[in-house]
């Protein structure tokens, strides 16, 4: 039986939507309380029990290498000033899994960022987690597609169903439901017009892909935005092979929005223990202000 146990992590966008905050930091590291957004990928990653990671890369990216890094000079610092958890915090930081770079060297799109890991992945599926995605899950979403794949050992796509004003956002799928929750696929569109869209099912950014993908991006032609799109290469690959959607269990945040990137910051906020009460007391007070005629 075929098994999951590399992940990929496009990481090379030149994120303009978080201009001027990413002008020279990645979108990746705007932190989500005090977690950089990758480091909750990588977390889910890890918690589904893949430690064998690509993040693949491009310019102004260094600072991602640096915090999966060890860190010498911080942690003499923290152990001098005696402060153990903190040291310990970012001890795990440097050891949290096998971590890898490979460079994205132009800006020609998702699929052609995927097209980079192919050395990494060589002949086995592999996962891939795009960073903007981020999912609140009893079980990782990324093990959900996992628990998946070992049943039909082939490629499994994240979706859920999204209103029909925002099908153009998405890649949206043509597909069956054939169990609760899971849809084979026969077609997938990339940003479709409300009109064009076979259905309001939108791939969300966790996919397990069988490698017969790269021979298709390899001759990959630039799609819709004129970029070298996933979506176009998975479209021809479904195809040929079996390729299931499966609407996770979970809440998805889209931290690539700035109201998505807001909404995460205040629903983690509220769920963290140190954070939590004083958090919730100032939002309630905030609310009665809001409220207050004008
Ligand atoms: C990418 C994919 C799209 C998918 C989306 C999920 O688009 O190309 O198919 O639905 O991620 O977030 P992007 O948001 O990078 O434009």
């Amino acid at each position: 039986m075929k098994k999951v146990k590399k992940a990929v992590i496009p990481a090379a966008g030149l994120g303009v939507r978080f201009l001027p905050a990413t002008k020279a930091q990645p979108k990746e590291m705007l932190p989500i309380v005090d977690k950089p957004a990758i480091q909750y990928i990588v977390e889910e990653i890890i918690e589904s029990g893949i430690n064998e990671i690509l993040i693949i890369t491009g310019k102004s990216k260094r600072s991602i290498v640096d915090h999966f890094d060890k860190s010498l000079e911080l942690e003499v610092r923290l152990e001098e000033k005696g402060n153990a958890e903190l040291l310990e915090m970012v001890q795990e930081l440097g050891k949290l899994a096998d971590i890898y770079y490979t460079r994205q060297k132009e800006p020609l799109g998702l699929g052609h960022a995927v097209y980079c890991a192919r050395q990494f992945v060589r002949d086995e599926p592999f996962a891939v987690l795009l960073g903007d995605d981020i999912v609140q899950s009893d079980r990782p979403c990324l093990r959900q597609l996992m628990d998946l794949y070992d049943q039909v050992q082939s490629t499994v796509i994240a979706v859920m169903e999204v209103p029909q004003e925002e099908v153009s956002k998405y890649g949206i799928l043509d597909a069956v439901q054939e169990q609760p929750g899971i849809y084979r696929i026969s077609d997938l569109v990339e940003k479709p017009s409300q009109d064009n869209a076979p259905s309001r099912l939108a791939i969300m950014g966790r996919y397990i892909i069988e490698p017969g993908i790269f021979p298709v991006l390899a001759g990959a032609e630039p799609g819709a935005g004129g970029e070298i799109q996933l979506t176009d290469a998975l479209k021809v690959l479904c195809r040929e092979q079996a390729m299931y959607g499966l609407a996770f269990q979970g809440k998805r945040y889209d931290v690539g929005n700035k109201l998505g990137y807001l909404q995460a910051t205040v629903e983690f906020a509220l769920a963290r223990p140190d954070l939590s009460g004083a958090f919730r007391e100032y939002l309630r007070t905030l609310c009665a202000k809001i409220n207050e005629p004008v």
